[in-house]
């Protein structure tokens, strides 16, 4: 079989459909052709108006609008907007959305005690997705198949509004200080950082250029089109499940080292290289040894085949917040160096190996104070529009419950013959 110029081996099976199921399985793995048949649960599978990707070309759009103008130019809360409602806000609806976000963060006091059954030790991403999916039992009418547009809207404004309390509390319940509850006056990213950072007694003040980097990074990471948190949204919610729960499901999968773990890793390896004195040159050169099993983390991504469109805006991002802050880390340095290798070596250029979005947002968040423990739940908290959106699309196209088909490659018929 030749495909775009490409030949490929591949046996023409005249078994049963079962067998021929099983040969284009391996022909689409080996291609990396999708099919369309919703049964194999690829991107081919979802159909979807939300967010434009483009691999190759290094391009992505939310509802149309280039990644790098609403980074450039918009807030979170009008990306969200955007994400959750197929359109931009005028000043008047991102007034209500904003004013009908802030009259819900709060969370129910009962919300409060599970929080305070959770152990300190627990990690941020167990607390948040438990406390997401108990927000069901807090409002049980969230799970009805018959929602109307005023109590879809309810639930979307609820999640939006207590998710970063929520999250905040997580980072608070793990530094064993006291928490904090939301500050009204604030802008969403603002009260976010307030919950987190600030103490009852002292004054905090909030820094506008980390406010700025933060509006960045959520609107960056606010929807990745089908991806595997994206999808068990949809997939749960197809049964319709609660908003709270199929999220909750989303938050579980983005917890998965595969899935969110990325820019925690990127950290790792920044602290095993200064660990071991910090010469970049030497991991660059085990990187490039194929015999050697260390992996630059943070370099390349597995549907970006170019330079991943977020990377770009988010490196102009950690350089301003870097020199703003005039921070003077040494797992930055070494960030830097290994950067400018990528850039400049033409091993990495021919390899498309470029850093990615989780190169540079674990370096912003270090540098702003936010532990890796809570990276997973930065991501989520940023993805949470995304969720939210692609939940909302799924049930207004009224799709039917998910049930992805199986390629059985079991034992076909034995008898039982006992023990
Ligand atoms: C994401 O932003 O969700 C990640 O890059 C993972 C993905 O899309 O596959």
């Amino acid at each position: 079989l030749i495909l775009d110029g490409k030949s490929y081996s591949f046996p023409v099976t005249e078994g049963t459909e079962h067998e021929k199921a099983i040969d284009i399985a391996k022909l689409r793995d080996q291609t990396g052709y999708i099919t369309i048949d919703s049964g194999y649960k690829n991107t081919g599978a979802t159909k979807s108006a939300i967010t434009f990707l483009d691999g190759e070309e290094g391009i992505l759009r939310y509802r149309g609008y280039p990644i790098e103008q609403l980074a450039e130019q918009s807030s979170f809360i009008e990306v969200a907007y955007l994400l959750i409602y197929g359109k931009l806000p005028t000043t008047s609806e991102l007034q209500e959305f904003s004013n009908q976000i802030t009259k819900h963060t709060l969370v129910h006091e009962d919300v409060r005690k599970i929080f305070d059954g959770f152990p300190s030790a627990a990690h941020p991403m167990a607390i948040l997705s438990s406390l997401i999916c108990a927000l069901t039992a807090f409002y049980p009418e969230s799970v009805s198949p018959d929602l109307n547009k005023e109590e879809i809207d309810l639930n979307v404004i609820r999640l939006m509004a207590k998710l970063p309390t929520i999250a905040a509390w997580t980072y608070k319940n793990q530094m064993g200080h006291p928490l904090n509850y939301p500050r009204n006056d604030l802008d969403y990213a603002s009260n976010f950082l307030y919950m987190m950072f600030s103490f009852p007694t002292e004054k905090y003040d909030i820094d506008p250029r980390i406010v700025s980097a933060l509006n960045k990074l959520l609107i960056l990471h606010a929807d990745h089109e089908q991806n595997c948190s994206t999808s068990t949204v949809r997939l749960v919610g197809s049964a319709n499940a609660s908003l709270y729960g199929s999220v909750s499901a989303g938050i579980n999968a983005l917890w998965g080292p595969l899935h969110g773990g990325a820019n925690q890793e990127v950290l790792e390896m920044l602290q095993a290289i200064q660990k071991d004195g910090g010469d970049t040159s030497k991991f660059i050169a085990k990187a490039k040894d194929k015999n050697d099993s260390f992996r630059l983390m943070g370099f390349g991504h597995r549907v970006y085949k170019n330079f991943d469109p977020r990377a770009k805006i988010i490196k102009k991002a950690a350089d301003d917040v870097l020199s703003a802050l005039g921070i003077n880390d040494p797992l930055l340095k070494i960030a830097q160096e290994l950067e400018q290798a990528a850039l400049t070596d033409q091993y990495f250029i021919e390899r498309k190996l470029y850093p990615n979005v989780d190169f540079y947002s674990g370096i912003i968040y270090r540098a702003i104070g936010i532990p890796t423990e809570m990276f997973t739940v930065m991501f989520a908290l940023g993805r949470l529009p995304g969720w939210i959106a692609q939940w909302k699309e799924m049930r207004e196209n009224k799709e039917p419950i998910g049930r992805p088909r199986q390629v059985y490659t079991g034992e076909l018929e034995r008898d039982y013959v006992g023990i």
